[in-house]
């Protein structure tokens, strides 16, 4: 069966893809948030994943304001990374595992969430940003990414937005999705945006430390008591961007101390999740950069 081994949890700044493309990664201002990602990148190579489920929000890009799903799943064989204005960055299109996404769709589905089915999509720095800070510059002409990608984008750009109860349930059918696909397959799953960041407004540029290293121990320790933290929360402690934590909570509730119900409570239990990697540093344009390592034991 397909089993999820880890997840990784990181921002999406997309000056920090801009920083990779232009060749600015040992430049002062970028060198030290890079060297955060140095553990991250020899961890990937050491851990290769068979299929990454990335977690991201879409910035109107691939999806305009004429249609807004609250929640969807990739099931196409391949993704382009979009033009936001700059053209394309220049990395590698985006594999897909449509046989996967497919039978994600339809056990989540038939848990009671409801997805759009998105055949065909661009990504933008969403989902381009934390793969390339995870795995490197990558050359269009040469490189692939280390593995394919089944993107799921959440709507936290047009309230309403899910909240991070709803986000952290649909972790645990999206494992109870994985864990019932037969191919012996090892999945990452990763949780992507955040943390701080208010990007327009009388805030613009609101950073808040304190909250978010607080937020991410609870989110570690006790990640349904963090999924209990409402909207209001997130908006007036992370800025109007901060919304996009919730993200991470759908990764977190699918490591596999989170039961899936409250019949499994002792299986979860018996289980741990170790933190490889934690790292977060400030700034990196108007946003705090924090990032995550987390294996099932
Ligand atoms: C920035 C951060 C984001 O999350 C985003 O989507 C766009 C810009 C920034 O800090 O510049
Ligand atoms: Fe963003």
């Amino acid at each position: 069966m397909a089993k999820i081994t880890a997840s990784v949890f990181t921002s999406h700044v997309p000056a920090i893809g801009a920083a990779m493309d232009l060749g600015k990664t040992q430049e002062d201002y970028w060198k030290p948030l890079f060297a955060g990602y140095d553990f991250s990148k020899q961890w990937m190579k050491d851990n290769k994943p068979d299929v990454i489920f990335l977690v991201f929000n879409d910035h109107a890009t691939a999806f305009s304001l004429d249609m807004i799903p609250t929640f969807a799943i990739g099931t196409a064989a391949e993704y382009t990374p979009a033009d936001e204005g700059f053209g394309p960055r220049p990395v590698p299109k985006v594999q897909g595992h449509p046989d996967l996404a497919s039978h994600i769709a339809h056990s989540v589905i038939q848990q009671d969430f409801d997805l759009t089915i998105v055949n065909k999509m661009d990504v933008d720095h969403g989902l381009t940003v934390p793969l390339s800070l995870m795995c490197g510059e990558k050359d269009p002409a040469k490189d692939s990414w280390p593995c394919p990608v089944i993107p799921f984008a959440v709507n936290v750009v047009q309230y309403p937005v899910p909240s991070g109860q709803r986000c952290f349930n649909l972790g645990k059918a999206i494992r109870k999705a994985v864990e019932s696909y037969d191919e012996d397959l090892n999945v990452h799953i990763w949780g992507t945006g955040g943390m701080s960041h208010q990007l327009q407004g009388a805030r613009a540029g609101l950073i808040n430390r304190e909250w978010d290293n607080a937020w991410l121990d609870q989110m570690i320790a006790d990640p349904a008591a963090c999924a209990a933290t409402p909207h209001i929360d997130y908006v007036r402690e992370a800025g109007s961007e901060g919304i996009e934590l919730v993200m991470w909570l759908i990764a977190r509730g699918a490591m596999s101390d989170v039961p899936y119900d409250a019949t499994d409570l002792e299986a979860a239990r018996a289980n741990s999740v170790r933190v490889k990697h934690r790292f977060y540093h400030v700034p990196a344009s108007n946003t705090a950069v924090g990032h995550l390592i987390l294996e099932n034991n």
